[in-house]
Order: structure tokens, then sequence, then C-alpha cells
């Protein structure tokens, strides 16, 4: 029937014409195929060191998964106060031969022992530092599992490979620049509680100058582990044995089951959809898609492209309001609590939420105590692309600058403090002034809610891969940074744009100077808006942005910090 139909139509066509169909379809094949792969290959990462050691994995045979894991490792061993193998993150993954999508949750959980009220007092206060500082305050770290099974299930060369670079510079040591003794400072003295830590990444006590080489010949040999024996080369034996041992003497509750039960969970990403783009970003445990997309899908409905700039920094901190509230509400571990994801990420739940956004009016968020500290470019994030179209984008943590602080001896390993992201009284903001309820209270053996939002945004024309440290304020700077991306700016104008940002507690728009004009802060004044313009800058973004028309790749990283970025074209490409 079908060939009926199509024979009449070939019998029409000359014999030049069947020629010149096969011709275009043979170009159009090409062009397909051209646009199916980028030009070049890109990292952007938050350290130049990191950056090279991802190219050159990359140049080497690697894949993007495999540049993932050398730079995850890098970054471990040279930004100490970022992440680190005693930390842990989300890399969300695409695979372009099948188009598989994939989360790996390699997140801390709460050790075994962990009890919901472990950080308040007899009066049911919270002890100030206790799940900041020291071995306490650590959960069992999932960075080493998640690099063994990004090799093992992704990458084509093996950990030997691809953690050398790490190893090296372990050994050999990296020198000390002025972001390290900036953050160095912020936590000596919870570093000179730890021996083991203020022998590592202090000179005699005190934060070194610069050019001093930081060697860490035990974390090189933590690695060595990892490198030779997989997952089981940390989380069993020796370096086990080591981090038990030091954390218990130290008065942590770490066992060696926590160590062996851990186990990184392969998780479906949070998609969405905005304005033709398709948005693809981390799920829970963490917050950061869910609230992400919900705060998209309120702009979407608002048509926020149709106001002022005012009017828009009002509108986008109400979108903001409502969702970081919601956030507080509703989200935790989806292993232990219901977390209404569907619903968050619907658009008739969006509309319903805007229904009582007035333009001229700023809403009230409820009072409640809200601290907060000025809070930055610790934890890291990292973007690749590969040849093939492959992509990485990661955030990674240990928490606080240098996390808990505190290394158990022997094994190099500087542990997180991320149990501070658990809410660890209900309404009693984190440090980062968040506050949560029962869906993130603590329990053994649970996720801590993270912030942590790598992301991709897709659409017929464009791959943008992006994500930054910032603790609360992640969200909001995707938020800004998406929008950016959608409206077809440049990659450097993502990651450079100044920010502001509002998460519901407390109740302000808070923004870097000179983010937003005088005209615009008088109207956000006249609305009813509590202003506070903050001392510093905030936020790491690092980018790559692939246009699927041309084949072009761009890379930025975010000139706040001290990262890198890098496009390889390969040699006569351009
Ligand atoms: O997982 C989270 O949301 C936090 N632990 C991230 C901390 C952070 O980004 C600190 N950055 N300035």
């Amino acid at each position: 029937m079908l060939r009926k139909r199509i024979s009449p139509i070939v019998k029409k066509v000359p014999k030049w014409g069947l020629f010149a169909v096969c011709l275009c379809l043979c170009l159009w094949l090409g062009v397909a195929q051209a646009q199916s792969r980028p030009a070049a290959e890109a990292v952007a990462s938050a350290h130049p060191l990191a950056t090279a050691a991802g190219i050159a994995v990359l140049q080497s045979g690697g894949n993007a998964f495999d540049a993932a894991v050398t730079v995850s490792a890098v970054l471990a061993v040279v930004e100490p106060y970022g992440s680190g193998i005693g930390g842990g993150g989300f890399w969300l993954l695409h695979r372009q031969s099948d188009g598989k999508q994939v989360m790996i949750d390699g997140r801390e959980r709460a050790p075994l022992a962990a009890t919901r009220d472990m950080y308040l007092d007899r009066q049911g206060e919270p002890v100030p530092g206790l799940s900041i500082d020291g071995p306490l305050s650590a959960g069992i770290p999932g960075a080493p599992a998640a690099l063994a099974h990004i090799a093992e299930n992704y990458g084509r060369l093996p950990l030997r490979v691809t953690l050398a670079p790490a190893i090296h510079l372990a050994r050999e040591g990296f020198e000390v620049d002025p972001y390290y003794r900036r953050m160095a400072g912020f936590r000596v003295e919870a570093l000179r509680g730890s021996p083991a830590a203020a022998e590592q990444f202090l000179l005699k006590g005190d934060v070194p100058p610069l050019g001093h080489r930081i060697v860490q010949a035990d974390l090189a040999d933590t690695l060595q582990a990892l490198a030779g024996q997989g997952a089981a080369g940390f989380y069993q034996g020796e370096v086990a044995r080591k981090l038990v041992e030091g954390t218990r003497e130290a008065g942590g509750i770490w066992t060696l089951q926590d160590l062996a039960e851990y186990q990184v969970v392969e998780r479906e990403p949070v998609v969405g959809r905005f304005q033709g783009h398709r948005i693809v970003s981390a799920a829970p445990p963490s917050s950061g898609g869910v609230i992400l997309i919900e705060m998209l899908n309120m702009l979407e409905q608002l048509g926020l492209e149709r106001y002022g700039s005012a009017d828009r920094v009002h509108l986008m901190t109400e979108v903001m309001r409502r969702a970081y509230e919601d956030r507080a509400l509703y989200l935790g571990d989806p292993d232990f609590v219901h977390v209404p994801l569907q619903q968050l990420t619907d658009a008739s739940y969006a509309r319903h939420r805007i229904a009582d956004i007035d333009l001229n009016k700023a809403s009230a968020s409820e009072p409640m105590p809200g601290v907060g500290r000025p809070e930055g470019q610790d934890t890291t994030h990292f973007s690749i692309l590969d040849g093939e179209g492959n992509r990485v984008a990661a955030t990674l943590s240990i928490n606080y600058p240098f996390g808990s602080c505190f290394v158990p001896p022997g094994s190099g390993v500087l542990l997180n403090d991320e149990m501070d992201d658990f809410s660890i009284k209900p309404g009693t903001p984190n440090a980062y002034g968040l506050v949560g309820n029962e869906a993130n209270a603590i329990a053994p053996g649970k996720r801590m809610l993270s912030s942590m939002s790598p992301t991709f945004i897709e659409s017929d024309d464009k791959v943008a891969i992006l994500g930054t440290p910032g603790g609360s304020r992640i969200i909001s700077m995707l938020l800004i940074g998406t929008l950016q991306a959608v409206e077809g700016a440049p990659v450097e104008q993502w990651v450079g744009r100044a920010r502001f940002h509002h998460q519901y507690l407390p109740d302000h728009i808070q923004y870097e100077p000179g983010a937003l004009s005088q005209a615009t802060l008088q109207t956000l004044e006249r609305k009813g808006h509590q202003l506070r313009e903050l001392d510093d800058v905030y936020g790491n973004m690092q980018a790559v942005l692939w246009e699927r028309d041309s084949g072009e790749v761009s890379a930025a990283s975010d000139p706040r910090g001290i990262g890198a970025s890098f496009v390889n074209y390969p040699p006569g490409s351009e």
C-alpha cells in the first residue's frame, strides 16, 4: 500500500534528480552527524590544575566520565577547602551513545549511631559548633564510592590511570595561593584542633605563606588504595580501620559497618521545561533540581519577559521566596521520606503558588531567627563535554571550608561536616541560614538534604552544562544562570553576571555589591522588600556551552574564583 503511493512519485523524478536527492541526503546526513557531535571538548573547573588534568585525560583517549573522575580527585587534593574524598556530591551524567541521563548520588549518609537530637544540649538547644567542627559533624563519605562507580560503569580507563594525576599532586604537593590562605585563615582555629589536619594544611599551626607546598603523603596512599582496589580500598581494610579508629578516638561515632554499607545510588534526574528548553537537574536528596524547576514554572506562568528590570527582580524574589519555603517544608532524603516531587514540579502547582503574588507589594515570610554566614566558593563544581557529546555536571562538597577540619591520623582524609545540612532542630537555621523540618531530620543512614544542583539545559540548538557552589544560594544562582542561557547570552555572562538572592528566611533580598541599580533598589523598597547589600561577591559557577547548529563549544569559569576553563578543538579543525 505504502509502496504503491510512493512509486509514482519516484517514477516522476528523472535520473539526475535522483542523483541530486541522494547527494542532498548524504550532505544532510553529514551535517546531522556533525550536529550530534561537538566540534571540541571542554572542561571548566574551579582550579586550573584540575582543568588541565581533565583535558589531558580527554586527550589521551578518556571520555567525559573518565575526565570527571580525574577532575574530582584533583580538586580533592588542590582545593581541600572545597571538596574531597572525605566528602560527597552529585555527578549528573549524559551518555551520548544511548542518551542515558543519570545522577550518581554520592551524598554522605548519617552514621548508623546518629540520633535525631545528637547536636542538642539537655535544654534542647543546638550546641554551638558541634555539627560543624570535629568528627561528630562528619557524614559517611560518598565521593570514593562514586568515583569507583563512575569508572567501572561509564569510564573507559582504569582508576589507576584516572587517579594518577591526583596521587602525583598529593605526593609532590601544590603551591598555596591567596585563596587557600583566605579559606585556611577562616578555619585556622578548628584546623589546629586536629593534629593531623594541622600537619597537613598549616605550617607550624599557622596559615602557610604563599608558595608553600602542601604535600599530602597520607592522602596519596589512600588514593592509591582506591586506585588499586576500587571502593573496597577506602571502605574496607586498612584505610577504613584508620578512619574509624581516628574518628572514635576523637569523640566520633563511626563504625566499620558504616563504611562497609555505604552505597552510591543511581537516581533519575529531575526534568522540567522552560520556554522550549529541557532542564535536567539534581534529584533529591538534593533540593536543587526540584526548586529550580518549581521556580522556572512559576516564572513561565508569570511571563517574566514582559516586565522591566525592577519588576523582574521583584517577581524573581517572590518566586524564590515561595520555592525556598517549599524546600524547608517538603524536602529530604527520598529513601526515608515522601518527597512530593511530581506536585512540586507540576505547572498547575506553580499556577496555584503564584496566585497570591502582588506585582506592587512584597509578601512576608513567617519570621524566625536567622543567621547565616558569608558563603562563597567552598564546595566545588565542574562541567565537562567530550568530543562524542558525553557530558558531566558535578557539584561536590565537604560543606564548610575545610569541612569538619578533622583528619583521622594516618589517612590524609579531611572529613566533611555535612551533618550540619540536616535540620538539627526544626526551625533552627543551619550554617547557611536555611531552616528545615521533619523531612530533613537526622536518622541513621539517612542522606542530608542538599542544595547542590548540577544542571543541563537542552534545546534543539544548544546544550548547556552548569553549576556552582554557594550553599543556600546555589539554587538562585542556577535560576539566574539558566535565564541567561535560555536568553542566548554568552557563557561568560552566565558565570559573571551580578547576583541577588532570597531564601524565604531571612526575609530580605541579599545582593552582590552593585548588582542592583539605584532605581531598582528604590522600586523594590517601595514594594516593601528588605534589602541587604553583601560585603562580598559569592558563587563560583563553571559552565560549558555546545551550540548544536555550528558544533561550536565555549566554556567559562566564574571570574569570582580562581578556576579555569579550556576548550580543546582537535588539530586542524578550526
Ligand atoms: O550540600 C549542600 O547544599 C551544601 N553542603 C553546600 C555547601 C556549599 O555550597 C558551600 N559553599 N559556599
